[in-house]
C-alpha cells in the first residue's frame, strides 16, 4: 500500500517551495522506504529551487538526512526494518568504468530508487540528489541507506549524508591534505567549515578561513581555523601569501562556486599547490585564468564531488569521531526546524545567519 506523507515541493524556479501531499510507493526490488528523522537544509536544496541544477521540476528537495528503515523490497540485504541509516547519494554500481578501475567514488552509474514519488494527482517528483527527504518518509534504492551507530542523534547524523562529508572529504581526499600543511578555505558555510575541520583532523598546520561575512569567520575559528579574512576588506591573496611566508597556501578550497573566488584559490596557491572546488556553479558561468600560470604554477585543479567519499567507508568512521568527541557536528547545527520553516531557512542561508537548520520530524 502506497503512503500519504508531507514533503517540500519545489514547483517553479525561483519560486517559494511549499509543503505537499506526497505518495510514497512500496519499496520494489532493491528498495527501501525510509522515515526520516532529520533533514539538513544545504544549499545545493536552494541551487535546485534556484534552477541551477537542471529543470526537472517539480523537485522534492531535501537530501542530507537520517532516519530509520521502515520496510525494504524484494532482494535487499544490506538493511533491514528497524536499521537507522544515514541516506547516500552514492550507492556505487560496482559495473561502470570508474568502478572497474577501482575508483568508485567517482561512480558514474549510482543506484537510485527505480519507481517514482509522485503528488496526488500523479505527477512524478525529481527528488534531490535522488534522495528527497524534506518528508516524512521517502523512498530510496538500499545502496541508499547506510547503517551506523545509533547513539549518534538524527539532527548530527544527518548533516553528513552531505554537506559535512562534502566539505572533510574535500579536504582529505581530494585534497590529501596531510600533517604540517597550509590550508586556504573560501566559504565558511556548513562546507567550508567541515572542509577546516578536515584540514585540522589531517594535521595542517595552518588553517586560513576567507568569508564575507564576520560572523562566519567567528564560527570558523570555532571549528579550527588559525588566520581569518574578510576578503571584502583585505586582499585574501595577499593575505594567505603573506600569512605563508609569501608562498601561498599548499591546498586552497573553494566552496562557494563563484568564479571570482576560484581565480583567487588559484593565486593563493603555492607552486605545485592544489585547488579544489567543492562549491556549486550555475551553469551560466565561466572562468578564465592565465595559461601561462596554469602551466607555471603546476599543481593539480581538483573537483570534489561528495567529497570523494564512500558512505559504507566513511560514515561509520566519522559517526565513530563524533561519538569519542574529535568531531564537532553540533557546532554546525544552528537551529531545529520544522517542515513548514524550509522557506525561512533560506533566507536566513542567504542572510548568513545559519551555518545548518536542521529539520527535524517526530
Ligand atoms: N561538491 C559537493 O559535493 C557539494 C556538496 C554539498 C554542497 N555543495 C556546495 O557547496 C557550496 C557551499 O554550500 P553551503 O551549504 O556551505 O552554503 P552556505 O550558503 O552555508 O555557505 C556559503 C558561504 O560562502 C560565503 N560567501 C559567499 N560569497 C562569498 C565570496 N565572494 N567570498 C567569500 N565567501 C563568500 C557566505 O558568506 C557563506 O558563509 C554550495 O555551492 C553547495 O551547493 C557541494
Ligand atoms: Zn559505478
Ligand atoms: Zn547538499
Amino acid at each position: 500500500m502506497s503512503q500519504e506523507v508531507r514533503g517540500v515541493i519545489a514547483r517553479t524556479k525561483g519560486e517559494p517551495v511549499s509543503l505537499e501531499t506526497i505518495i510514497v510507493p512500496d519499496p520494489g526490488p532493491g528498495e527501501a522506504v525510509v522515515a526520516v528523522q532529520a533533514c539538513g537544509v544545504c544549499h545545493t536544496d536552494l541551487h535546485y529551487r534556484e534552477g541551477g541544477i537542471n529543470d526537472d521540476f517539480p523537485f522534492l528537495l531535501g537530501h542530507e538526512a537520517a532516519g530509520t528503515v521502515e520496510s525494504v523490497g524484494e532482494g535487499v540485504t544490506n538493511v533491514a526494518p528497524g536499521d537507522y541509516v544515514i541516506l547516500n547519494w552514492r550507492a556505487v554500481c560496482g559495473n561502470c568504468r570508474a568502478c572497474k578501475r577501482g575508483q568508485p567514488q567517482y561512480c558514474f552509474d549510482t543506484h537510485n530508487a527505480s519507481q517514482k514519488m509522485t503528488l496526488a494527482d500523479g505527477t512524478e517528483l525529481s527528488p534531490a540528489l535522488g534522495i528527497g527527504a524534506f518528508c516524512d518518509k521517502t523512498l530510496v534504492h538500499s545502496g541508499q541507506c547506510t547503517t551506523v551507530d545509533p547513539a549518534a542523534p538524527p539532527s548530527v547524523a544527518g548533516l553528513l549524508g552531505c554537506g559535512v562529508m562534502a566539505g572533510i572529504g574535500a579536504a582529505i581526499n581530494t585534497g590529501g591534505v596531510t600533517r604540517g600543511q597550509s590550508v586556504a578555505v573560501f566559504g565558511c558555510g556548513g562546507v567550508g567549515d567541515a572542509a577546516i575541520i578536515g584540514a585540522r583532523l589531517a594535521g595542517a598546520s595552518k588553517i586560513i578561513a576567507v568569508d564575507i561575512d564576520d560572523r562566519k569567520l567567528e564560527w570558523a575559528q570555532g571549528f579550527g581555523a588559525t588566520h581569518t579574512c574578510n576578503s571584502t576588506t583585505t586582499d585574501p591573496v595577499e593575505f594567505i601569501r603573506s600569512v605563508t611566508d609569501g608562498n601561498g597556501a599548499d591546498v586552497c578550497i573553494e566552496a562557494i562556486g563563484r568564479p571570482e573566488v576560484y581565480r583567487q584559490c588559484f593565486e593563493a596557491r603555492d607552486l605545485a599547490g592544489t585547488v579544489v572546488l567543492v562549491g556549486v556553479p550555475n551553469p551560466e558561468m565561466t572562468v578564465e585564468l592565465p595559461y601561462i600560470e596554469v602551466f607555471g604554477r603546476g599543481g593539480a585543479l581538483k573537483s570534489s564531488w561528495y567529497g570523494d567519499c564512500l558512505p559504507e567507508r566513511d560514515f561509520p568512521m566519522l559517526i565513530d569521531l563524533y561519538l569519542q568527541g574529535r568531531l564537532d557536528l553540533g557546532g554546525f547545527v544552528t537551529e531545529t526546524i520544522g517542515l513548514e520553516d524550509v522557506e525561512a531557512a533560506f533566507h536566513k542561508m542567504e542572510a548568513g545567519e545559519v551555518l545548518r537548520s536542521v529539520v527535524e520530524l517526530a
